[in-house]
């Protein structure tokens, strides 16, 4: 822990104090300059241990990034480092997009406000109205949080209760990421997360993009009034599902009077060439939620869209309308001001055209790469600037005389070819990409959406460079770096 003498200050000397005294804090300028050894202990003794150890046998421990500006990290040495992660699509925009920090400037300046909660809010009610108008039918009411979770929280709520049956089952589908808070990680299909939480018992499990499974639950069961589904699954390794089957989900549930949920939180807001993955496939959900870019990479924002017709059965009378309002840091000025911007540069930067222009460049360079390494790498897919690559299992492709030294590495890479290359792609190339928990053999892609084809180039030459070294040196040199 870090022990530095307080500044004195003769106005509060401890005699005129009348609080408690001020504990050793640190200052922001003091958090600015932790060095990388003081920066990870206190991660360690403050945060997660145990998240610290992958983080270390990864080799992003040893990483301080002291600015970010567009596709850049830049790092303590001054190492630029690309960012084909993109926290998960959180950062359409890149890193400190210059109109997105000037509409926050200019807020603070004014010295606008923040809590929407005593008085109306200008910028709340100007955020929702513009996401109205991003979003295609009459998914217009809008609910604000500040994250996808929050979110999902409140999609799933206003059509459990519009679905008109009480105490409806929820169906979501297998390797489905919904959030983690205790109500959506009911829909969350992953022990690790459920943990051994005592979850909401009202749900059932179907597999993702098979239409038939969805027909018979809900045929066979009359309690099920939701259905909650990711438009392409993110978590569970960039998996899409055919425009038929939306087409399908869209009839069935209008048949059996059921509200569908779209989960956008990953796959909206441009990220697959379409403002909602949705429409893709010409169809509109009963409810949608967005989160992640809608923050442009400044701020936490969360939202809810819901069918004006679903909502006002919801919440729609005085005696109901607070059964689920904003949330003491739903609506916040300076966060709408930031997401308000945000689609404002969406649009005038035509960064959705480029996410679909790019994506697909993208792409056709990971299947020449895939050609070229057909023993290394399974799959390549994906949509716009949402893209998996799939390597081959561990398990087939490594020689029998490097499994054992791979067995004593820890468990969370044993088997997992992306570790490797990830660890290794930042250690040698500067570039960063994402792993996926669910399936350990998938890279997601997930780079801001102004990206451009040099960008591209920039990170499939470096996969293929590190690729062309083949997967026992790969292998090899991982372990000697965590035997170092
Ligand atoms: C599809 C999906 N839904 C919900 C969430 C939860 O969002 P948050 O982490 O902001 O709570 C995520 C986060 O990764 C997600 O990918």
């Amino acid at each position: 822990m870090l022990d530095r003498p307080m500044a004195a200050n003769p106005d509060l000397a401890p005699t005129h104090r009348r609080g408690p005294a001020k504990p050793n804090l640190l200052t922001v300028e003091d958090a600015k300059a932790l060095d990388v050894k003081t920066m990870a202990d206190l991660f360690k003794d403050y945060i997660n241990p145990g998240q610290f150890h992958f983080m270390k046998l990864l080799g992003f421990h040893k990483v301080k990034v002291e600015r970010a500006e567009g596709m850049y990290y830049i790092d303590q040495n001054g190492r630029k480092i690309l960012d084909f992660f993109g926290g998960f699509g959180s950062l359409a925009f890149g890193h400190n997009h210059p109109r997105i920090i000037e509409a926050r400037q200019r807020f603070q300046d004014e010295r606008r406000h923040e809590i929407a909660i005593a008085f109306l809010s200008q910028y709340a009610s100007a955020l929702a109205r513009n996401l109205a108008a991003c979003s295609p039918g009459d998914l217009d009411m809008v609910f604000l949080g500040s994250s996808g979770s929050e979110a999902m929280e409140a999609a799933i709520k206003v059509a459990e209760r519009a679905s008109g049956r009480k105490n409806c089952k929820i169906v979501h589908a297998e390797n489905s990421f919904h959030g983690k808070t205790k109500g959506v990680l009911s829909l969350t299909d992953s022990p690790l997360y459920q943990g051994e939480f005592k979850l909401v018992g009202n749900t059932c499990k179907v597999p993702f993009g098979d239409l038939e499974a969805l027909t018979n639950a809900i045929r066979s069961d009359p309690e099920i009034g939701v259905v909650v589904l990711e438009t392409v699954q993110g978590g569970g390794g960039i998996i899409t599902a055919s425009t038929d089957y939306w087409q399908g989900v869209r009839a069935l549930c209008d048949k059996h009077n059921v509200l569908w949920v779209a989960d956008e939180v990953q796959c909206g807001y441009g990220r697959t060439g379409r403002f909602y993955a949705f429409e893709h496939h010409g169809v509109v959900p009963d409810v949608t939620a967005l989160a992640k870019s809608l923050g442009a990479g400044k701020a936490a924002v969360g939202a809810m869209i819901a069918r004006r017709e679903v909502y006002m059965k919801a919440y729609g009378t005085p005696k109901t309308a607070m059964i689920h309002a904003q949330a003491t840091f739903g609506g916040i000025g300076e966060a709408c001001v930031t997401a308000i911007e945000g689609l404002n540069v969406l649009y005038d930067d035509d960064l959705i055209g480029n996410s679909a222009e790019v994506g697909a460049y993208l792409l056709e360079r990971l299947q020449a790469i895939q050609a070229k390494y057909p023993s290394i790498v399974k799959d390549v897919r994906g949509q716009g600037l949402m893209v998996g690559l799939e390597f081959h299992d561990f398990s087939r492709t490594l020689p029998m005389a490097l499994r054992p030294m791979v067995a004593i590495l820890d468990d969370k890479l044993k088997g997992s070819l992306s570790g490797f290359v990830g660890a290794l792609l930042l250690r040698d190339h500067d570039v960063l990409v994402a792993f996926t928990e669910y399936n350990r053999n998938v890279i997601r892609l997930e780079p801001p959406l102004i990206c451009d084809e040099g960008h591209v180039d920039q990170f499939c030459d470096a996969l293929d460079a590190l690729l062309g070294r083949g997967i026992v040196s790969i292998v090899k040199d991982f372990i000697r770096s965590q035997m170092g």
